[in-house]
């Protein structure tokens, strides 16, 4: 059968092949506060032996009370142009994955904008939780590969210290703060990002979420004395779900680009409990010295966490260029996403 000449195209309104893109540039930040959990225990009825036994994490990073998340997203952002050789007026759109915004609105990647003077950039926030960065890179993947933008830059940024509830010892040890960012431009090779897959299950949205705030339970006497205002965790169906999940994911994205997991060099999972990336790695196939983990010195930092992941496993040299690297995410939602990327 004759092929369609645009049977390759992904755009039908261009002539040319889709452009690969590349993760150009990679950054993060976190802030200089430590909590250790040592100082947990003297804030609620927890111990240190109990966090690292069921959880794998020993501290994690608190904004200062004046550090917001577009403070914490715009230094991850330098960086990640800084390594990329990026400007800010070089950058087309600014997509910003957060659940902690600095307000309702505007967005936080506005405000991120006029930090580091990308002046000509569009810019939005999208909320998918923990799953946040990856749907970001496939969303700038896709107007990169359209042709509509050149450079697009992604961040993951969270302050969650101000979701948290500290007298709630079931969640409060396992979050911190911090940021992510990376910058993906057409790379005009081969390589660059070969696949990415997201998906979502709303009929478990009451299983990981803050209740109040939103349209539904707008801030009230009520909602504050209720604690409404708090992230809220059935944590024992979260961890079932992200397994099946992440594993599900990293499959599909595997399969799509006619990979195992052999051939890839490093797994850079959201980082939420090291029982959960152990039981990934089993399901997966993977020998754990194969999956980056830095949840014990930061905790799960949702939409950063990832991205915070990824910076560090580059610049600590755990993928060379040409390697093949696994990024999978769970979230609240649900969500979850996969990529592939020849680095
Ligand atoms: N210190 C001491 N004891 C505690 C603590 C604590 N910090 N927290 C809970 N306990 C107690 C419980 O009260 C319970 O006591 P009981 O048996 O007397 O009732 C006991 O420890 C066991 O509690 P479980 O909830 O069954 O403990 P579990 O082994 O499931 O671990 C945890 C809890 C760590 C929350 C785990 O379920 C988990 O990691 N879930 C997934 C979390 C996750 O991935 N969240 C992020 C998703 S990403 C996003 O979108 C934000």
């Amino acid at each position: 059968m004759t092929k369609s000449p645009t049977a390759n195209l992904r755009n039908p309104r261009s002539k040319a092949p889709p452009r690969s893109v590349h993760i150009v540039g990679t950054g993060s930040y976190v802030p200089q506060r430590v909590l250790r959990n040592a100082d947990l225990e003297k804030l609620v009825d927890t111990t240190d032996d109990w966090i690292v036994t069921r959880t794998g994490i020993r501290e994690r990073r608190i904004a200062a009370e004046n550090e917001c998340t577009s403070d914490m997203g715009a230094q991850a952002a330098l960086r990640a142009m800084e390594q990329a050789g990026v400007r800010g007026e070089d950058i087309d759109l600014i997509i910003c994955a957060t659940l902690t915004p600095d307000m309702p609105f505007p967005a936080t990647a506005c405000l991120i904008q006029q930090k580091i003077g990308a002046k000509r950039a569009a810019a939005f926030d999208m909320e998918a939780a923990c799953s946040g960065f990856l749907y970001a890179v496939e969303i700038g993947q896709q107007f990169i590969t359209s042709g509509t933008y050149n450079t697009v830059l992604v961040i993951g940024a969270e302050k969650l210290s101000t979701i948290t509830d500290w007298e709630d010892r079931s969640t409060c040890v396992l979050f911190g703060d911090g940021a992510g960012a990376a910058v993906l431009r057409s790379s005009g090779q081969t390589h660059g990002i070969l696949t990415t897959c997201m998906g979502a299950d709303g009929s478990q949205s009451d299983i990981l979420l803050m209740p109040a705030g939103g349209a539904r339970y707008p801030a009230s006497k009520e909602s504050v004395s209720g604690r409404m205002h708090y992230l809220k965790m059935a944590g024992k169906e979260v961890f079932k779900n992200a397994v099946v999940a992440m594993q599900t994911a990293a499959e599909e994205a595997l399969r799509k680009c006619n990979l195992t997991i052999q051939d890839i060099q490093c797994v850079i999972p959201h980082q939420a409990n090291i029982r959960i990336l152990e039981a990934l790695a089993d399901r997966l196939g993977a020998p754990m010295d194969k999956v980056y983990v830095n949840l014990d010195r930061y905790g799960n930092v949702s939409a950063a966490s990832v991205a915070i992941a990824l910076d560090e496993a580059a610049r600590a040299g755990r993928f060379q260029r040409g390697d093949l690297i696994l990024l999978v995410v769970f979230g609240s939602g649900l969500t979850w996403a996969a990529a592939v990327i020849q680095w």
